[in-house]
């Protein structure tokens, strides 16, 4: 079935100047960019956004990290979308992703891991909801 799923491209991409590469191979995958927003996130923003990890060792790294920079948050569209763009951006760790994924083309190292998506259809409208309203969407 036709899914949305919820991106975000992270501020080591950003930084490197990426966007438009990573957009490359998420559209060369059949996914539409359907809503996209480039913002800094605040502290409370990647608290809530991250609330499932915070009693994990790395959480407040995390939360630095993806308060560093600018980000660019996306709703992406398409036939199976939340396990398509996971397939698309390889595993949480560059050193295990697969030749040809998003993470092992640029992700430096499991935190600074360039991309994130959505890991259940149910979180994709949570995060989606974050981040956007239906109006600055459009499929
Ligand atoms: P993401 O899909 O955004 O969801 C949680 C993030 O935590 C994950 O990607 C990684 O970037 C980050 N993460 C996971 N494990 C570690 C770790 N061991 N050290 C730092 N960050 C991590």
């Amino acid at each position: 079935a036709v899914q949305r799923t919820f991106s975000i491209i992270k501020p080591d991409a950003t930084e490197r100047n990426l966007t438009g590469a990573v957009n490359a191979v998420i559209e060369k995958a059949g996914l539409r960019i359907i809503g996209q927003r480039r913002i800094k996130m605040t502290q409370e923003q990647a608290e809530r956004f991250y609330a499932v990890h915070s009693e994990r060792p790395f959480f407040g790294e995390l939360v630095e990290f993806m308060t560093s920079g600018p980000v660019v948050v996306q709703v992406l569209e398409g036939e199976n979308a939340v396990a398509k763009y996971r397939e698309v951006m390889g595993a949480t760790n560059p050193a295990d992703a697969d030749e040809g994924t998003i993470r092992k083309l640029y992700a430096k190292s499991i935190g600074e891991n360039s991309v994130h998506g959505s890991d259940s259809e149910e979180n994709a409208a949570i995060e989606i909801a974050q981040f956007f309203s239906e109006a600055d969407i459009a499929g």
